[in-house]
């Protein structure tokens, strides 16, 4: 319908807004595309060297997706909320601003989880620093959190979330492929190490 229409083009505008890259920009710390992977997210802003700069951008990414879930469910329910969910993960993704070129939805993927089902969001999010923790490697975080996502969903009950869950994890390991050929080459970058 034309009320689910505008949700997802809402969920795209909130999401597709590149907060790293600005963030990036406005305290000086140069193009993030010349730095470490040439990613727009806080990971790739933590490489610059400034701590702040990245917890502002996770912040912000995060709490895109957070506020496409939330606009949308008190507005339209709970089918709006999913898609705007999907929509402003896209957003970040293929955001028109960066001629579709952005990042890998980490953030929000975590955002959108904790505003749609909390349970699933603080188990995303503890998945995602346990993996970092013992790895050190931040996209590890990434695939085992987006991995274990629709088991959290399902077990924590929340099995009307399935479909996107699946989506929404198909879409963050497209988007990592070059950080998975990084992991199995054993190239990837550690956290703190530049
Ligand atoms: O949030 C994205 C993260 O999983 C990987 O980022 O810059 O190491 O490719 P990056």
């Amino acid at each position: 319908t034309a009320q689910l229409l505008l949700w997802a083009l809402i969920g795209y505008g909130l999401g597709s807004v590149p907060y790293g890259m600005i963030v990036a920009k406005v305290m000086g710390l140069g193009n993030l595309r010349q730095i470490g992977s040439g990613n727009i997210g806080a990971t790739n802003v933590l490489r610059t060297g400034n701590k702040a700069a990245a917890a502002v951008t996770l912040l912000f990414d995060a709490g895109k997706g957070a506020v496409a879930v939330l606009l949308a469910r008190a507005f339209a329910g709970e089918d709006a909320a999913q898609l705007a969910a999907l929509a402003a993960f896209v957003g970040h993704c293929y955001p028109v601003w960066l001629r579709f070129r952005g990042g890998k939805g980490v953030a929000t993927f975590l955002g959108l989880w904790l505003a749609l089902a909390w349970p699933v969001g603080i188990a995303c999010c503890l998945t995602w620093l346990a993996a970092a923790a013992v790895t050190r490697i931040s996209s590890m975080g990434a695939l085992m959190a987006a991995a274990s996502s629709t088991i959290w969903a399902v077990f924590l009950g929340y099995g009307t979330t399935f479909l996107l869950g699946v989506i929404l994890t198909v879409m963050i390991y497209w988007r990592h492929r070059a950080n998975i050929a990084r992991i199995r080459a054993g190239t990837e970058p550690r956290i703190g190490r530049s």
